[in-house]
């Protein structure tokens, strides 16, 4: 069997299109322009990449961006006292500050200053209880990403055996509880789960989000099951010449395609979903703001 290939960069552009049209909604009967705030500390190259391109993304749906970038050194009160004041913004109504942080400054203290309406990553621990307990939350955008693919994917995912391998508070453990809510059984398997293989091989939704480079292969695969991947791995690839890289998820594509149902290729799978969400996510926030309804499909 050859897999279905799910594309996540063909997905991502329809999510975005709906943002747009429900973006021209809000300026047009409204008057309201949904804004996003992006706090980046340092000059990390990754994180610079990503805040380029979120701020770029963010401008095409017609939306404003805010951009603030802060030197490494930056202090944790001037760090709180920008954080406060985007909080009081009524133009703002998506704050995200670009992980990781420079190790001076604590993640948990920084995060959780942020307006839980306005935290578009999910990350506060007011949203994450909030998802926990089934309670209307911001919800982490990758995860959120990873269950749109699935819902378009399955239909309805209820009473499906799921297993999340990873248990990371950005997507793991998001993900697991989000399988739970559309009433998966769910396993979260990680670095110590025994008979880790076979686990997946019970499952018919798999989605990698450990960080290992093709750790999981086809023989780990149940016939048919569908494989999301989250990972995003750089690794050498000698064949491309000498010093050459490139980009591999957590699953073993070629062995896992060829026994799944449908899976997610990297690149062009769950990535470009994250930004995609981020933008609904500060759509959905923007709406709650104002009481207004909120898009349909945008949200968990
Ligand atoms: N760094 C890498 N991914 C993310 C993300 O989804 N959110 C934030 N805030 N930082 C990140």
């Amino acid at each position: 069997m050859s897999a279905k290939i799910i594309d996540g960069k063909a997905f991502a552009e329809t999510v975005r299109g709906k943002v747009a049209v429900h973006v021209a909604r809000l300026k047009a009967d409204h008057g309201i322009t949904p804004g996003l705030a992006v706090v980046l500390v340092g000059e990390d190259p990754a994180s610079q990449v990503y805040v380029r391109n979120k701020g770029k993304q963010t401008l095409e749906c017609g939306m404003n961006s805010f951009e603030h970038k802060l030197d490494a050194s930056t202090g944790e009160a001037e760090l709180l006292a920008l954080i406060e004041r985007l909080n009081n913004d009524p133009a703002v109504h998506g704050i995200l500050v670009q992980l990781p942080l420079p190790k001076h400054l604590n993640e948990d203290l920084v995060i959780n200053a942020i307006a839980p309406d306005k935290d578009v990553d999910g990350f506060h621990i007011s949203n994450v209880g909030r998802l926990g307990t089934g309670q209307k939350s911001m919800v982490p955008c990758t995860p959120l990403g990873c269950l749109m693919l699935l819902r378009d994917h399955l239909g309805s995912l209820s009473g499906l055996n799921a297993v999340v391998v990873g248990r990371s508070n950005i997507v793991g453990k998001p993900m697991a509880n989000l399988l739970l809510k559309d009433s998966c059984t769910v396993t979260i398997a990680h670095s110590r789960t025994r008979e880790i293989e076979a686990v997946c091989r019970a499952a018919d939704i798999v989605v990698a989000a450990v960080g290992r480079p093709e750790m999981i292969r086809g023989d780990w695969i149940r016939p048919g099951a569908t494989v999301i991947d989250v990972g995003i791995n750089r690794v050498a690839a000698p064949d491309k010449g000498e010093g050459k890289t490139r980009i591999v998820g957590d699953v073993h594509f070629e062995s896992a395609s060829a026994v799944a149902g449908a899976i997610t290729p990297v690149p062009g799978g769950v990535g470009p979903m994250t930004i995609a969400c981020l933008l609904a996510n500060t759509v959905t926030a923007c709406c709650r703001a104002n009481g207004l309804a909120e898009p349909e499909g945008l949200t968990a």
